[in-house]
């Protein structure tokens, strides 16, 4: 069924497309937006010939990658990536991100470092102006208290992502877990970040804030969307 929230993540994910141009290599992010994104690349490479390879972030983007008819290439064939078009939670005023709920954010990272420009698309509401989501964090599962206990002590409420069925903890594409970290507002994301990434078997946090001058952000509206950075 089609909701104002489905149309402004398509404006945003067919706007996306748009921009991508024959020849490139493109970081396929994961996530109901940036599956838009594929659907209309996929329809350009059909009608229009458009010729591209795309790097997926998770088993998921590959397989509706497949699905649309995207070829497909890897980091390892392609370090340096032309665009990466992804999703994200939240994003500030600055073009720093919060991303991770499909649980991809340690591959969608690599793809956004390796990337020459990020295309960030969302909806309204993921535009705010003070972190307050939960902050993913993927752990090594040998690691996976002591890490909870260290997050603890920077004020985090973590938790172990569960599936649906809530019979285990989920396992990530890289064989590893997720706590979901409540920090409440984050006042500096970047601090933040970085205490994270210091934290032995904490793989990699949903915080994304080293890529504020690549990124563009597309919100998508019901009708249209607007390009915000
Ligand atoms: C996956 C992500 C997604 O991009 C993010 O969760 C947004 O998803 P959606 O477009 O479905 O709202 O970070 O790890």
């Amino acid at each position: 069924m089609s909701t104002p929230q489905t149309e402004s993540k398509r404006n945003a994910g067919y706007q996306a497309a748009g921009m991508v141009e024959d020849g490139m290599v493109v970081g396929l992010g994961t996530g109901s937006t940036v599956f838009f994104a594929m659907e209309r690349l996929g329809e350009r490479i059909r009608r229009d010939g458009l010729s591209i390879a795309g790097v997926p972030t998770s088993y998921q983007a590959a397989i509706r990658a497949r699905e649309y008819g995207i070829p497909l290439t890897s980091l390892d064939e392609h370090p340096e990536i032309d665009i990466a078009i992804d999703g994200a939670d939240q994003v500030d005023p600055a073009g720093n991100l919060i991303k991770g709920r499909g649980a991809a954010l340690l591959r969608e990272k690599c793809v956004a470092d390796a990337a020459r420009r990020v295309i960030i698309v969302v909806d309204p509401t993921k535009m705010v102006e003070t972190f307050d989501a939960l902050v993913p964090v993927e752990v090594l599962p040998f690691a996976s208290t002591s890490v909870s206990r260290r997050l603890s002590l920077l004020g985090a409420v973590p938790t172990m992502r569960e599936g649906v069925k809530k019979d285990g903890p989920v396992v990530t594409d890289n064989g590893n877990f997720i706590l979901d970290c409540s920090f409440g507002t984050i006042g500096s994301p970047r601090d933040l970040e970085a205490k994270i990434a210091a934290i032995p078997g904490a793989l990699e946090c949903g915080l994304f804030t080293a890529y504020g001058e690549k990124i563009t952000v597309i919100v998508g509206e019901e009708k249209g969307c607007r390009v915000v950075s």
